[in-house]
């Protein structure tokens, strides 16, 4: 899957405001304490999006630049910059899979939730490596597999049969979810010519008060999100959202829900 920068930048307020503090935020922290950090450090971010990896950065490294392939998330990004005086990341809009930088020119290379989505997730991989200088780390997260993203089967069962020619929905099929066989994720990195490969995954669970807070995610423009919806009409909003809510009930008795989401998180040397 690979889709439009246009799509994201559709989707960019939604991801600021609920996507990146609800489903990415969490999982920075793991990142960062795979990435042995110093002060001398220059990183390049692919997919930064609207920078919940690159503001959690920015204290402990020299420079980053964040890439990413659409204008909208860059922007966002820029104003979160500004209004907390960062002034150590440069932001670029450019495809992951078509780096414009020198080879051998950054000492970390990250990509959060950002790589599964490439059109050629390999390519993305090469292209970490070739910027890393020959010491350099890359690390990266994707997510594990859909019966480990409590939220993602929540809203598959509340679509399930909701319009008699719906089809089931088949979780695996979800561009979230097309990297998380982490035997697969591993020959790519060796094909990518990383060494000293380790996969680890990394659960964090999230408070859900109310189904209306499940609900504007489902509902929020973010294409692995719009996913669910595709073909499905406005004018059966209303009963998805009642069905959303029977399923969180039927599932976990009572709000608030506490949704678990796991990750892999894959570090290697170039
Ligand atoms: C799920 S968001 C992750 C954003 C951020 N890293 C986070 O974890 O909150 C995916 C991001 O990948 C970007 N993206 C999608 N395809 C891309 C590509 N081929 N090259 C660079 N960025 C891409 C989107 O614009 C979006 O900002």
């Amino acid at each position: 899957m690979n889709e439009s920068p246009f799509e994201w930048d559709l989707a960019s307020n939604d991801y600021l405001q609920q996507i990146g503090p609800r489903l990415t935020r969490d999982y920075a922290g793991d990142l960062i304490e795979r990435m042995n950090l110093s002060p001398e450090c220059s990183v390049l971010e692919v997919a930064a999006g609207t920078g919940e990896l690159t503001i959690e950065m920015a204290v402990r490294a020299k420079t980053i630049l964040a890439t990413d392939i659409s204008d909208e998330m860059l922007g966002a990004l820029q104003g979160r910059l500004q209004k907390r005086r960062i002034n150590n990341v440069l932001t670029s809009k450019m495809s992951g899979e078509l780096l414009d930088c020198a080879s051998s020119s950054f000492d970390r290379a990250v990509c959060m939730f950002g790589i599964m989505l490439f059109e050629a997730p390999i390519k993305g991989l090469q292209e970490l490596r070739r910027v890393l200088r020959p010491t350099g780390r890359a690390v990266i997260s994707v997510w594990s597999t859909p019966d480990h993203f409590e939220m993602m089967q929540l809203f598959a069962s509340a679509v399930a049969g909701l319009c008699p020619d719906q089809k089931p929905l088949d979780l695996t099929k979800n561009p979230a979810f097309t990297l998380s066989d982490s035997a697969k994720l591993k020959r790519l990195m060796k094909e990518a010519g990383f060494s000293n490969i380790c996969i680890d995954t990394v659960s964090h669970l999230k408070n859900f008060a109310s189904v209306d807070e499940l609900w504007s995610i489902l509902i929020s423009a973010t294409p692995p999100l719009f996913w669910f919806l595709e073909g499905i009409g406005i004018e059966h909003h209303n009963e998805l959202k009642r069905r959303l809510h029977d399923q969180c009930l039927s599932k976990f008795v009572r709000f608030p829900l506490q949704l678990s989401s796991e990750a892999l998180i894959i570090s290697a040397d170039a």
